[in-house]
Parts: C-alpha cells; structure tokens; sequence
C-alpha cells in the first residue's frame, strides 16, 4: 500500500491535515489506534481561538460549529471576592472565541473525511515508524504502508516522537504540583461567560459547552484520583471556589465525566527528523490554563499544509525545511501564556504569604491595567 501522507492519530491534528491535504489534492491515510466511536467522546479541551475558526470555516467543516459553537466576546478573572471582566470586544477589537467542544470538531472532521472517501483507519494495531530518514513507511497489523512524508499527530503518548534517534531532540518540560479534576454536567451553565476562579483553596473555572451542559475544573492535587472525588464533594468545592461574589450561585445537575489531567509542558526541538514531521501533543504540551493545546494543534498543521503542498505542487522543500521554526515561535509564545495564566491562577503548596501577596498584585494589576488587560486578551483569544 502507498500513499503520499502517512498520518498516525486521528485526533484534531491528524484528521484536520488529512481533509487539509485532500483539499489540496494530496492523498493521505490516517491510522488511528483507538475506536471511531473512543475518539469522538473523548472529551478535553472546548476554546477555539479566531484563527482555529477561520480555519475549520474556510474549510468547509465550520457549519455546524456556526451553528452550535458559543461566541465569548470575553472571560471573567473572580478574585479577592470579587468578578473583573476582560473585554475582548474592547481590548483587541474583532477578535474573539469560541466555546465548542473538541470531540464535536473531531466528530465533524471524521465526517467530512468518510464523505468524501477519505482513508481513516481506527483500531489499527502496533503502528510503527520505520526509516524516517530516506524512504519511510508505516507498519501496523501486519500491514505496511509506504510513504513520502511521515506526520506524527499521535499525542504526547504516540509513538512517533519516540521512533527518532535519541540525542536528536531537544527537550524541554516541567510538571506543577497539582492537576485539574475536569467534569461535565448536564445542567445549565450558572454564567454567560468562563469563569477563572482564583481561592485560597485553589483555583476554579466554569466554562460550558451549549445551553444545557456545563464543563468546569478544579485545581486537585498531582496525585488526586477519581475516585477520591465523589459527586458531592464535586459540587461543594466548585461553590467554595465559585460562590465568592455577591448574589453568585451555582446550579448543580447531573454529572456526565469526570477525569484528572495531569499538569505539564513539554516541547522537543526540531519538530521533524528525516521525512518525519510532528504536529499538536505529539510535539508539545501546555498547561491547560491558556485553552492553548488544540489551538496549537490546529497552528501546526496549517504550517504543514502549506510546508507540503509546496513539496508536493512544486517540488519544493523549503517550507518543509523550516517547519519547525515556523511552529515553534508559536509554541513558545503559547508556553509563556500558559505557564504565565497557570501561575496567575493556582495556589502552589510552597508559596508563603509573601508570594501570595505578589500573586494578588498582579491579579489587580490585570484587571485594572488597559496594558496588562490588552496583553491577557490579545494572548488569549490568539496570534492571527
Ligand atoms: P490528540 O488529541 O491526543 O490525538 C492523538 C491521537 O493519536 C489520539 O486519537 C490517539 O488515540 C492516537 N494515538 C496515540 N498513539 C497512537 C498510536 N501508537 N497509533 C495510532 N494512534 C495513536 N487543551 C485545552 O486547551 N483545554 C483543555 O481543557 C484540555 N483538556 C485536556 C484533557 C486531557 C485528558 C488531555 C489528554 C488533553 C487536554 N487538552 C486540553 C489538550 C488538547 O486536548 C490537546 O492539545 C489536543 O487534543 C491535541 O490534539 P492532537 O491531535 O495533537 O492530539
Ligand atoms: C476549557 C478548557 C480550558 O483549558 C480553558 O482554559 C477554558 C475552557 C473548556 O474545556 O471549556
């Protein structure tokens, strides 16, 4: 078997280069570990930056984000007993975001991709990157394909990043000291914006995903388990942390999932080794304090797209030559943003009452300052 774009992970990342690359005429086929049905619930991320829109519009699979996504025009940072709204439509006119769940835009890509008889693959077992340096392919069941290009869109535990040599990458990480304990209820949301609740127990946030189903965090320790947080418990800490202005209160309802995320940053330099490219998790990992993560997914591989289509179209190897670079500015700027957002946000074990006070300063100087105000929001909803 052979193909032009050998992509490994159906997640965001993998399933938008596919109908990007066949839009551009280039043929692909996507091999995808978990079940079709798996990858579709999963449930994570939910902010879409401008340019994530734009690009699921421009491609023709943004209709029914049109229709069912939720434009914020800005966020709540709720403090010190007290709401400050970041106005998007104010600080960085004609941009904003929107609130539509990751595992919808992957439901909508695995659709536009089997209509237009894209090759997705699910439940493909033992895939494994083979020569990446000159003439690659992929195994996998006993089958194998043979390639030009290698994308590696399999997350922060693929196993594409692992197939390069050691001492090529460069990498770069730090784990926090807590996770994020996510849920998702079937009730609807007690605010018309997202919530950045910062408490002395910790930090919260209220986000949604339609009229009728609410999405929140809440900051837990590292080794918190699942089972440790019982729904009750749930609820009575997202009010600890939520109900702190006057005249707030949080509807609860049923929950649907719950799961704990670990805290990390990750990112190896360069993201390609040979004819092997990496896009989204498999390369990089932010804290999910900024909504980054599928952002950068999406940044990536429009970088790649047009890196292949040159190679392809034209024989030209120098946007893919500089892949990385181009990714990488982007990577670092959105590392800064979140480790800046979670740090802003989180109470961390070891901080004495000094550095608490210095955490709060600047929390007012956000929210009173139009300068930090702007840099927060223009961060936020994302570069062009
Ligand atoms: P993924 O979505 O991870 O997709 C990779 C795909 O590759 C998966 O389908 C996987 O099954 C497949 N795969 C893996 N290994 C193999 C293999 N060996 N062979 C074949 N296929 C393989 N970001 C936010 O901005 N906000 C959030 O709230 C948020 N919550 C998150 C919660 C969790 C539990 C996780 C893990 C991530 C979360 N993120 C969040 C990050 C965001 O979801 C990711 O940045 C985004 O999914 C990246 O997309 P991707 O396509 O690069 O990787
Ligand atoms: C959501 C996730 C985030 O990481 C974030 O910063 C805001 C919202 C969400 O899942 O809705």
């Amino acid at each position: 078997m052979r193909t032009q774009v050998g992509i490994i992970g159906a997640g965001p990342a993998g399933l938008l280069l596919s109908h990007l690359l066949h839009l551009r005429g280039i043929s692909s086929v996507v091999l995808e570990k978990r079940s079709r049905d798996y990858v579709e619930r999963r449930v994570r991320a939910g902010v879409l930056e401008q340019g994530t829109v734009d690009t699921l519009v421009e491609a023709g699979v943004g209709e029914r984000m049109k229709r069912e996504g939720l434009p914020h025009h800005g966020i709540e940072l709720r403090y010190g007993g007290a709401g400050h709204r970041i106005a998007f439509e104010r600080l960085v006119p004609g941009r904003s975001i929107t609130v539509y769940g990751q595992q919808e835009v992957v439901k909508d890509l695995i659709a536009a991709r089997l209509a237009a008889g894209g090759d997705v693959r699910f439940e493909v077992e033992d895939v494994a990157v083979h020569a990446p340096e000159s003439q690659p392919y992929l195994t996998f069941g006993g089958e194998r394909l043979d390639c030009e290009i290698i994308a590696g869109c399999d997350g922060f535990h693929g196993v594409s990043r692992p197939s390069i040599p050691e001492g090529v990458l460069s990498v770069f990480e730090r784990d926090y000291p807590f996770a994020w304990l996510g849920i998702l209820a079937r009730v609807a949301p007690s605010s018309q914006e997202l919530i950045y609740t910062r408490t002395e127990r910790g930090f919260a946030l209220h986000s949604m995903r339609s009229p009728t189903v609410s999405r929140f965090y809440l900051q837990v320790p590292a080794d918190a388990r699942e089972e440790e947080w019982p729904d009750e418990r749930i609820w009575a800490e997202l009010k600890a942390r939520l109900e702190t202005v006057p005249g707030f209160t949080l509807t609860t309802g049923e929950i649907m999932e719950k799961g704990v995320t670990p805290m990390r940053a990750f990112v190896v330099e360069p993201m390609q080794y040979g004819r092997l490219y990496l896009a989204g998790d498999a390369a990089h990992i932010v804290p999910p304090t900024g909504a980054k993560g599928l952002n950068l997914a999406v940044a990536d591989v429009r970088v790649m797209t047009e890196a292949l289509a040159a190679y392809f179209e034209r024989g030209s190897a120098e946007l893919l030559d500089g892949y990385s670079a181009a990714c990488l500015k982007r990577v670092w700027r959105a590392q800064h943003f979140s480790w800046w957002m979670t740090t802003l946000l989180h109470t961390f074990e070891d901080d004495d009452p000094y550095a608490r006070r210095l955490q709060l300063s600047y929390l007012d100087y956000v929210t009173s300052s139009e300068a930090a105000a702007t840099t927060l929001a223009e961060n936020y909803v994302g570069m062009p």
